[in-house]
């Protein structure tokens, strides 16, 4: 059997996509709130245009996103049912801290994720938490810039030790920053940046990256200084590049688009700017905004396990500017010939996950955890309200199998698998709700309609015959 007894299966969300309350327990306004559905989202999510009040033109669906504010405990109940070992999902930092930088904390907003957390124990369910999954309060955009302001790093440092403190002994596994490496891609939603007219956007999005870096430095050590029984992970939006062909050039340029999205988990893993990065914003004039102490700060405190997100691997090619392009995140890919696409145009490619896989093991030789994988699909209930997803399940059993053939033949040390919104969601990329994931079903418009009503989809009933037989019966 190549997965252990205690794999850690379940599935994954986060708290701006799911939660809701936007205005409720004491929570404050984080960037997420702020992004609306339709043609603004994309340069909004980009920093490129300002958008830090709400307005009547458009409409924001982390607002109330699927309510899981006041369905948790249902919720949790169906991902019981399922047979989940784990839950992945996010802390809103401003139910925590509503505008960041306040002395004390909301209690409400503790109380809140304490009976979750709580709630999870009794069902036997491990809850692996990220601390920020792409939120960041407005008023620290607003007051500080965001994170290219390094008393970002204190305002972290204080939610880290916060939640480590009062939530001991019942969480064990957290990540840092989910997918750490979005922010050069989408700054707004990576670390809160909105550019300035004129500004150089490179280098402020290298002096966030430093400073995320740095807090997610400091949270491993406080972690494991408040309980040595913590588990911290880095995340990454992964997903190999391929060169197109083996034109050397296109190997090169594979080579180096791969180390732009790995130089963050470098840091995080192996605890040094690797020489690469430094080479090239040297060549480039970006300055990282190294102070005394930081970089022993960043070696002494390296990550325990490595997670990412995979939904699809990538192609890079040379001067080619009218080459083919793919969706798949808010990265764009050459598009590869021999792989179909989802309806969303993301690239399908199940061998590209064991290749990952074997990629990052390689590099870091720390155990791995799959936090994000699944197939955002358009949903057509039949009469009595039921989807039958069999494109989901061949999805998900095609990747399964090369994850497993990635622990049995190739050895690579895996922790767990948590597919991506285990029960749907608000899309992070469009705002949409009909791209769903999920293995549930909710009741919800693309513009907020509908009864919110959970019902499970056939792929419900797989996904729990394959928690049950560890991975064995796809
Ligand atoms: C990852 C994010 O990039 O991909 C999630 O961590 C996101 O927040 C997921 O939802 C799927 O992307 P999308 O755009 O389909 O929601």
């Amino acid at each position: 059997m190549p997965f252990s007894k205690d794999f850690l299966w379940g599935g994954a969300t986060a708290a701006n996509q799911c939660e809701g309350g936007y205005n409720q327990g004491g929570r404050g306004l984080a960037n997420v709130d702020l992004v609306p559905h339709g043609k603004d989202r994309f340069p909004i999510i980009t920093g490129e245009m300002k958008h830090l009040e709400f307005d009547e033109e458009h409409f924001y669906p982390a607002k109330e996103a699927i309510d899981m504010y006041h369905h948790w405990k249902d919720d949790l109940a169906l991902f019981a049912e399922m047979g989940f070992k784990t839950y992945r999902m996010s802390i809103a930092w401003t139910r925590i801290f509503p505008k960041g930088d306040e002395q004390e904390p909301n209690e409400e907003g503790l109380q809140f994720y304490e009976d979750i957390f709580k709630e999870c124990k009794r069902l036997g369910i491990e809850p692996l938490v990220t601390i920020t999954h792409f939120d960041c309060p407005v008023h620290l955009i607003k007051e500080y810039g965001g994170w290219r302001n390094r008393k970002m790093v204190g305002f972290y440092e204080k939610l880290a030790r916060t939640i480590f403190t009062r939530f001991k002994g019942l969480v064990r596994y957290w990540l840092t920053f989910n997918e750490i490496n979005m922010l050069l891609h989408a700054p707004f939603m990576g670390a809160g940046l909105v550019f300035e007219e004129g500004e150089n956007k490179e280098q402020a999005k290298y002096l966030a990256a430093h400073h995320e870096l740095l807090a997610s430095a400091l949270a491993t050590k406080i972690a494991h200084e408040i309980d040595p029984e913590n588990k911290i992970g880095c995340m990454l939006a992964a997903g190999e590049y391929y060169p197109f062909d083996c034109n050397p050039e296109n190997v090169l340029e594979a080579q180096k688009q791969n180390h732009d999205n790995l130089f963050f988990i470098d840091v995080q893993s192996r605890g040094k700017y690797p020489n690469y990065l430094l080479k090239r914003l040297e060549r480039e004039d970006v300055q990282l905004p190294i102070e005394t102490g930081d970089l022993e700060i960043l070696a002494e405190n390296t990550v325990d396990f490595i997670s990412f997100s995979y939904y699809s691997s990538r192609v890079a090619k040379i001067k080619d500017k009218d080459a083919d392009k793919s969706a798949g995140n808010i990265f764009e890919s050459v598009t590869n010939p021999y792989l179909k696409a989802s309806e969303w145009g993301w690239q399908i490619d199940p061998l590209g996950l064991r290749i990952t896989m074997n990629s990052i093991y390689d590099r870091y030789q720390k155990p791995l955890f799959v936090v994000e994988n699944g197939l955002g699909a358009l949903d057509k209930p039949d009469e009595n309200g039921f989807v039958a997803d069999d494109y989901r399940i061949d999805y998900m059993a095609a990747h399964i199998k090369e994850m497993k053939k990635a622990v049995e033949l190739d050895g690579v040390e895996l922790l767990g698998y948590t597919s991506w919104g285990c029960i749907d969601l608000v899309s992070a990329g469009t705002g949409e709700m009909s791209k769903r994931y999920g293995f549930i079903y909710v009741d919800r418009d693309d513009f907020g309609k509908g009864t919110l009503k959970r019902t499970s989809k056939k792929s419900f009933d797989w996904y729990k015959k394959v928690i049950a037989s560890n991975g064995e019966d796809l």
